[in-house]
C-alpha cells in the first residue's frame, strides 16, 4: 500500500485515485528503483558516483521527495533584452532562497557579447558569497560556464571568498555537518544537433565536448559539483522534432565519463511530447545511464511540460528544471518560451503525492512580483490562481 506524503501546501487536496499509478513509483515500488541500479555504471571520473554505494550495496530506497532546480534567475532573465537592475536580480534570488527551493541557478558566466543579460553573474556570486542568505534548507547556487574562461572569471570571485562556500567535496568530506554555507556548482551545456550547436556555441559538438572536459576537469580539481545539461533534445528550431535519441545517450554518456555528475535533459523548443519523452528516457536507459544522474528540463512551448514531466516521473526521473513565472527562453532558440513554471510543478508533483518542501504561496507571490517587475504576463496559470483564490477568501473575511 502507498505510503501517502504530507502535502506541504494547504491548498491541495489528497491525491486523485488516478494517479496512484504514480504513487506507487513515488513510493519506491515502481519502475524507477529496479532500474536505477540495473546496469553499469557510465560514469568513471565523477566524485559522486566514486562516494556511492557500489552495485552490490543496498541502494536507498526511491522516496516520493522531488528536487525542483530554479533557473529563473538565469534561464528566466537570460533573454530579456532591457538590463535588468542587478537589485532586481538579487531580490528575486533571495526571495526564493526563502520558499524553501534548494537550487538555484543564479547566473551564466557566458561572452556577454552573446547574452548581454548574464553580464552581472560576477556581482551575483559575489554578493551570494558576502551575505548570509536566509534559507529553510541548505542552498546551492548553480552558475554556467561553456569554456575556461567563463570558469576562471567564476573561480576569480571564489578564491576571494574561499571560507564563504561549500564545494561537492567538502560536502561529501562531511556530510553530517550542519553549515550555513551555500555550495556552488557549475554547469556546462551541449547540444543534441549541430545546428543549435553552432547558434548557441559558435563550433561544432565534438569543440563544445573539448571545452566541457577541461571545464569539468578543472571544476572538478577545485572540488565543484558539475551540471551538464543537453540542449534540444526533443526537437531542435533549425533541424527538426527528430533528434535521435541515440545521439542524445552518447553526448550524455561522453560527459559522466568526463566526470560530470548530472545530465539535464533540455527540452528548449517544448516540442517534446509524451511518447518521444519516454522514448528518449528508454534509450538513455538502455546506455547505462542512471535515473538519479538525470534531471528533465521542460520548456513549455506547446503547453507539454506537465505531461512530460509525468511521463519522467513514472521512468525514475526525480530532479526537475522549473522558472519562476514561466520566466524563460533561449536567445539562440527562436520562438521558444519560458521553462514550465514553478508554481505549476508544485502544485502538479505535490497533487500527486509527491514532495518539493516548496512553499507554493510563496512562489507564486514572487511570480506575480517579478512578472510585474518585468512588465511581462505571469505565464503561471497555478500561480495567478493561487493568488485569486487568497483574494477571494481575502474579501469574504472583510465581508
Ligand atoms: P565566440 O565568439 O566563438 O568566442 O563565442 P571567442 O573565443 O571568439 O570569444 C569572443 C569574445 O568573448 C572574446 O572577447 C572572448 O574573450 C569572450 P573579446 O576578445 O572579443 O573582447 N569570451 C568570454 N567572455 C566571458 N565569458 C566567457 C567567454 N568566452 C569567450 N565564458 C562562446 C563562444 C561560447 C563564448 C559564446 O558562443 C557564448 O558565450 N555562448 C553562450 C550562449 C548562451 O549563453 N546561451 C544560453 C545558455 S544555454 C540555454 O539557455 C539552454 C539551457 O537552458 C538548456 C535548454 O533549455 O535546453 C541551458
Ligand atoms: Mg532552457
Amino acid at each position: 500500500m502507498a505510503r501517502f506524503a504530507l502535502v506541504s501546501n494547504r491548498l491541495l487536496s489528497r491525491p486523485h485515485p488516478r494517479c496512484l499509478g504514480l504513487l506507487r513509483i513515488a513510493n519506491g515500488n515502481g519502475d524507477g528503483v529496479s532500474n536505477s541500479n540495473s546496469k553499469a555504471n557510465a560514469r568513471l571520473f565523477a566524485t559522486e558516483s566514486a562516494q556511492r554505494p557500489s552495485q552490490s550495496s543496498p541502494s536507498p530506497p526511491l522516496d516520493n521527495r522531488v528536487k525542483l532546480v530554479e533557473v529563473g534567475p538565469r534561464d528566466g532573465l537570460q533573454n530579456e533584452k532591457t538590463i535588468i537592475p542587478l537589485a532586481t536580480k538579487i531580490n528575486l534570488i533571495e526571495r526564493l532562497a526563502r520558499t524553501g527551493l534548494s537550487t538555484i541557478e543564479a547566473g551564466s558566466f557566458v561572452s556577454p557579447k552573446w547574452v548581454p543579460q548574464m553580464d552581472n553573474s560576477r556581482e551575483i556570486l559575489e554578493h551570494i558569497l558576502r551575505r548570509d542568505i536566509a534559507s529553510p534548507t541548505p542552498l546551492t547556487f548553480s552558475f554556467l560556464a561553456p569554456n575556461l574562461k567563463g570558469l576562471n572569471n567564476a573561480n576569480a570571485i571564489l578564491e576571494k571568498h574561499p571560507n564563504a562556500f561549500e564545494t561537492q567535496a567538502t560536502r561529501l568530506a562531511n556530510p553530517s555537518a550542519s553549515s550555513h554555507k551555500p555550495t556552488v556548482e557549475i554547469a556546462v551545456f551541449a547540444a543534441a544537433t549541430e545546428a543549435f550547436s553552432q547558434k548557441n556555441l559558435n563550433c561544432d559538438i565534438a569543440t563544445s565536448l573539448k571545452w566541457f572536459g577541461e571545464v569539468i576537469q578543472a571544476a572538478k580539481q577545485r572540488g565543484l559539483r558539475v551540471r551538464a545539461y543537453i540542449s534540444v533534445v526533443l526537437g531542435c528550431p533549425f533541424e527538426g522534432h527528430d533528434v535521435n535519441p541515440h545521439r542524445v545517450a552518447e553526448i550524455a554518456t561522453e560527459m559522466l565519463e568526463m566526470g560530470a555528475d548530472e545530465i539535464a535533459l533540455g527540452d528548449t523548443t517544448g516540442m517534446g511530447t509524451a511518447p518521444r519523452t519516454k522514448e528518449l528516457l528508454n534509450c538513455l536507459r538502455s546506455a547505462g545511464i542512471r535515473n538519479e544522474d538525470i534531471s528533465m528540463h521542460f520548456h513549455d512551448t506547446y503547453g507539454q511540460a506537465l505531461v512530460n514531466t509525468a511521463v519522467a516521473l513514472e521512468h525514475g526521473i526525480r530532479t526537475f528544471d522549473s522558472s519562476v513565472g514561466g520566466l524563460g527562453g533561449c536567445p539562440y532558440s527562436p520562438g521558444a518560451t519560458g521553462n514550465v513554471a514553478t508554481e505549476n510543478m508544485v502544485y502538479f508533483l505535490e497533487s500527486l503525492g509527491m514532495d518539493t518542501g516548496v512553499d507554493l504561496d510563496a512562489v507564486s507571490d514572487i511570480g506575480a512580483w517579478i512578472t510585474k517587475e518585468l512588465g511581462k504576463p505571469n505565464d503561471s496559470s497555478v500561480g495567478k490562481a493561487v493568488i485569486g483564490a487568497r483574494s477571494m477568501t481575502e474579501q469574504d473575511v472583510k465581508a
